[in-house]
């Protein structure tokens, strides 16, 4: 099971979860605050991380996140689908 580490207003938090799912669906779960204007549809940023450690256990960059110019350590919460232990910070 994937440990998710999500760092926000200066605090950090880990939680543990079933793989397959997105950052948001993990982040709310937990209780953990990620803003989601646009209902997690990939087109408000509201959702937007970095990535601090061990990106490569998140999905592959998708299409709604290359439209909204996401590059590098920038992942949408509510596109990155976490499939392995993984490190961000919500940004926003
Ligand atoms: S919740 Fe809007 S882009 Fe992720």
């Amino acid at each position: 099971m994937p440990n998710v580490t999500f760092t926000y207003a200066g605090q950090t938090k880990t939680v543990q979860t079933d793989a397959g799912k997105t950052l948001l669906q993990i982040a709310l779960d937990a209780n953990v605050p990620m803003e989601h204007a646009c209902g997690g549809n990939g087109f408000c940023t509201t959702c937007l991380c970095k990535v601090k450690e061990h990106g490569e256990n998140l999905s592959p960059t998708n299409d709604r996140e290359q439209a909204m110019g996401m590059a590098g350590e920038e992942r949408l919460g509510c596109q990155a689908v976490a499939n392995g232990d993984v490190s961000v910070e919500i940004i926003g």
